[in-house]
């Protein structure tokens, strides 16, 4: 967006950061609330939310965010009343079937985070389909978190862990991080949550470890690439120590 700034100089509405995060995981809350406050059922409050992937995922681009990883539904969502849980699977399958090719044509690739258990075969299919199709797109990386549970992650990859008899004493942490369902992925920098509340709710734990957290009260379906770009600014005030202390000190 370009705005003329009173002097008549054309400056842009979003100046270039010193600093974008490359990894960015969202926590999208608030649909229900958004529908309710526009008199309007929570799954049409999911449905402006799968609309809002889209300008995010260009928004994200544009910035150089180069891994977007959205929380679409998480292990403890199945107990929601099953209306709007066979819901939210229904939108995954039409956002699959409806974006898949315009996703591919502008370079994402799509990756999924979670389990298949208690997912629809049909859909485990769509799921596979997506993510063997895009997989050698390389614009920004697309990464669904759908029936995903972060201690539910631990334990997968622990299991497997074990059943590949890999030595406990050899075991590292670049080691464990290859057996998570993002592996080659790089940890998020930063976490933003729409909605107004301030929990990680299970989400990308092991991987968040230093991620700066972000919160805005703005509900996902109105969060827009003037919200992103807010986040952004705020992540360029944190200081990342990673645990060690700043240099004058
Ligand atoms: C929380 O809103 C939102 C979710 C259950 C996850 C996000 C889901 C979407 C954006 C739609 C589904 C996306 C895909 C790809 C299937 P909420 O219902 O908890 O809102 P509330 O806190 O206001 O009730």
């Amino acid at each position: 967006m370009i705005r003329q700034s009173p002097d008549n100089q054309i400056e842009s509405a979003f100046p270039p950061l010193a600093r974008v995060p490359y990894h960015v995981g969202m926590i999208m809350d608030g649909n229900g609330r958004w529908a309710k406050a526009r008199g309007l059922i929570r799954h049409a409050g999911h449905r402006a939310g799968v609309d809002n992937i889209r300008p995010t995922l260009e928004a994200s681009v544009e910035f150089g965010i180069k891994v977007l990883t959205i929380y679409a539904f998480s292990t403890e969502n199945w107990s929601r009343p099953i209306e709007e849980v066979s819901g939210l699977m229904r939108l995954l399958g039409m956002a699959l079937r409806s974006r898949l090719q315009e996703l591919h044509e502008n370079g994402a690739q799509i990756r999924h985070s979670g389990r298949f258990t208690g997912i629809s075969e049909e859909l485990q299919k769509q799921i596979l389909h997506a993510v063997d199709y895009t997989k050698h797109n390389d614009r920004i990386i697309l990464n669904v978190a759908f029936n995903y549970s972060g201690r539910g992650e631990i334990l997968d990859a622990t299991r497997q862990i074990i059943k590949d008899g890999i030595d406990p004493d050899s075991l590292s942490e670049e080691t464990f991080s290859r057996y998570l369902y993002t592996e080659g992925l790089p940890d998020p920098d930063l976490i933003i949550r729409t909605g107004g509340d301030w929990r990680m709710s299970n989400f990308l734990i092991w991987q968040s470890v230093y991620a700066e957290y972000y919160s805005t009260p703005t509900y996902w379906p109105a969060f827009d690439k003037t919200e992103l770009y807010k986040a952004l600014v705020e992540f360029n005030r944190r200081e990342r120590r990673f645990g060690s202390v700043p240099d004058a000190e």
